[in-house]
């Protein structure tokens, strides 16, 4: 096991990860992740949330070959080619969904979260009670040394991924997980200043304790 990173660190520098090492995750591994995410609050723990796994098993193949066809499709029309000597972050970032698109068939795992609107309906406190056991997962992937991104790009193949993984009836995917060994790292995660984001008593009011910690990097920076 590597080195655990803290509570509080690994939920600050969770980052989306996209490029995986080939390698496997042990199903010792696997096992404990998707403990963490089932963990996961819900509204009355009615825990309308599952999850199916896909691993490198010939059973996986087709619903892995269904979702890399939905990857490619979702990101087609933001898709963009940079020149190879860009080393802008925005060119980086480009091959790296480019990359993450046209490779999504082979990461080490691919874990669908799904959601049973029959055990709570469509709302948007329904979706609460599962996005809560995905960051679980990713934080528990953390953890132990692996990486993954919530993503949404199952939905151009939906229905083929819904028939592909015997979904029931009212039972829809929320969220598309891979998950590997991060080939890049985890690191602080970039996001808008802490006073743009939290107010006291009322909405744009600043709170003059809120302060980011030194060296906070921001997105847009
Ligand atoms: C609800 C949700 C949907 C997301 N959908 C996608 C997606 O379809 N494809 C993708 O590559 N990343 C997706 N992401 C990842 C975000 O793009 C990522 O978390 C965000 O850019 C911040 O990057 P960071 O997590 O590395 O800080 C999604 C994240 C969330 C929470």
């Amino acid at each position: 096991m590597t080195d655990q990173p803290s509570l509080y660190e690994g939920l600050t520098t969770t980052r989306a990860i996209r490029r995986y090492l080939p390698d496997d995750i042990p199903v010792e591994d696997l096992n404990d992740i998707m403990f963490a995410a089932t963990r996961g609050p819900s509204g009355h723990n009615v825990q309308p949330f599952r999850f199916v796994v896909l691993r490198h098993t010939p059973e996986a193949a087709n619903a892995r070959s269904i979702t890399a066809r939905g990857f490619v499709e979702a990101w087609k029309s933001q898709r963009q080619e940079p020149a190879k000597d860009d080393p802008s972050r925005k060119a980086r970032m480009a091959r790296t969904m480019s990359h993450f698109v046209d490779n999504i068939a082979e990461a080490p795992v691919i874990v669908f979260a799904l959601h049973d609107e029959a055990r709570r309906g469509r709302d948007i406190t329904a979706g609460a009670s599962v996005y809560p056991a995905c960051q679980n997962l990713l934080l528990a992937a953390r953890a132990l040394g692996y990486g993954g991104v919530i993503t949404q790009w199952h939905h151009p193949v939906a229905d083929e991924l819904a028939d592909a993984l015997k979904l029931p009836e009212g039972v829809v995917i929320a969220a598309t997980i891979p998950l590997g060994k991060p080939a890049g790292s985890h690191g602080p995660v970039r996001r808008l200043p802490l006073p743009d984001l939290v107010f006291e008593n009322h909405y744009g009011e600043r709170a003059d304790w809120l302060q980011d910690p030194e060296g906070t990097r921001y997105t847009g920076g």
